[in-house]
C-alpha cells in the first residue's frame, strides 16, 4: 500500500502564522506537524509516500523530510497549485497510485492511542473497497459527517451539513482501493468549489463498499486548523510524553519498530543528528 499526505491548503484560519510558512510545518509542542501524519502512514506499515504542497512551501518540506530515505521510506512531492478539495490528491497523484490501494491522510491531522496500529493495519491489508475513520464531536455541522445502522452499515456521508443525522465526523484518513484514481477522475466540483472526498466516498457507499471504522475513547483525534485547536494539539502531546516519557510520531523510533531501519541504520542516523533533547531520547532507546 501506498500513501499520500495532502499539506496544501491556505491555512486562512490560522492568519497570520501561515503568512509565510505552511500550516503543516508548524510545530506541535516539539515536532513539525507534519510528522504526526506522517506517523500515521508509518504505523500502517506504508513506506512509499507522496506529500502533496503548495508550490510555496513545496522546497521547506524537501528540507525539512528529504527523500525519506533516512527513516527507510521513499517520498515524492507534489504540487496542489490552489486547494481545489481533497479529493484532487488521487488526481495528482494519479502516477504515484498506479491503481494500487492507497491511504490518504490531511497533514493537519493527529491521531494518537491505544489500537491504533491495529486498526490501521487491518484497514491497511483490505485490497477492496473504502476505509474511513470516524469520531464523535459535539459540532457536527463543521465536519463531513456518517450515518450508520445499529449494525453499523454505512447509511450516508455528508460535507458540512446543516442537520447534520449524527454526531460522527469524518477523520482526515482515508483508505481507498486502486479504483480511486479513476473515480476522483469523474468528480464534478461542488457547489463551494471543490473536489469532495465525501462524494469519492458515496461512489463506493453505492457499491455497498463504504466500510467506517469508530474511533472509541481510547483515541484521540485533532485537527489543528485553528489556534485552539493547535494549542490544544500541543498541550496533550506535551502531557503525554512527559507522563509517559515516551513520545509521539517520533519517525526515528517508528522506523525502528517497524523495521524500515535495523539497528544499525538507527545507529547511523543517530551519529548524523545534532546533541538535542529529541537526539538524547533516540540514544536512549537503544539502552
Ligand atoms: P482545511 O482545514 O479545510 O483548509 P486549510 O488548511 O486551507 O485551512 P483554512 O480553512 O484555514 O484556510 O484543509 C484540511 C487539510 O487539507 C489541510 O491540511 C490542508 C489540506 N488541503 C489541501 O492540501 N488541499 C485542498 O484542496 C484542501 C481543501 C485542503
Amino acid at each position: 500500500m501506498r500513501g499520500i499526505i495532502l499539506a496544501g491548503g491556505a491555512g486562512t484560519r490560522l492568519h497570520p502564522l501561515t503568512q509565510v510558512i505552511s500550516k503543516q510545518l508548524l510545530p506541535v509542542y516539539d515536532k513539525p506537524m507534519v510528522y504526526y501524519p506522517l506517523s500515521t502512514l508509518m504505523l500502517a506499515g506504508i513506506r512509499e509516500i507522496l506529500l502533496i504542497t503548495t508550490p510555496e512551501d513545496s522546497a521547506n518540506f524537501v528540507r525539512l523530510l528529504g527523500d525519506g530515505k533516512q527513516w527507510g521510506l521513499s517520498i515524492q512531492y507534489a504540487v496542489q497549485p490552489k486547494p481545489e478539495g481533497l479529493a484532487q490528491a488521487f488526481i495528482i497523484g494519479r502516477e504515484f497510485c498506479r491503481g494500487e490501494p492507497v491511504a490518504l491522510v490531511l497533514g493537519d491531522n493527529i491521531f494518537h492511542g491505544a489500537g491504533l496500529t491495529t486498526l490501521l493495519y487491518s484497514a491497511a491489508a483490505r485490497t477492496s473497497g473504502a476505509t474511513v475513520f470516524g469520531y464523535r464531536v459535539h459540532d457536527p455541522q463543521r465536519f463531513g459527517i456518517v450515518e450508520f445502522d445499529a449494525t453499523g452499515k454505512v447509511l450516508s456521508v455528508e460535507e458540512k451539513p446543516n442537520a447534520p443525522r449524527s454526531d460522527w465526523a469524518l477523520t482526515g484518513l482515508y483508505f481507498f482501493d486502486g479504483r480511486v484514481s479513476d473515480f476522483a477522475a469523474g468528480l464534478k466540483p461542488s457547489r463551494r468549489g471543490e473536489l469532495e472526498i465525501t462524494a469519492l466516498m458515496e461512489l463506493y457507499l453505492q457499491r455497498g463498499e463504504l466500510q467506517v471504522e469508530r474511533l472509541g475513547r481510547g483515541i484521540t483525534w485533532f485537527d489543528t486548523g485553528t489556534h485552539e485547536a493547535l494549542l490544544d494539539a500541543a498541550t496533550f502531546i506535551r502531557l503525554i510524553e512527559q507522563r509517559q516519557k515516551l513520545k509521539i510520531a517520533c519517525l526515528e523510533e517508528i522506523a525502528l519498530q517497524q523495521g524500515f531501519l535495523s539497528e544499525a541504520q538507527f545507529r547511523g542516523l543517530l551519529a548524523t543528528l545534532k546533541q538535542s533533547a529529541y537526539r538524547e531520547y533516540l540514544a536512549g532507546l537503544l539502552e
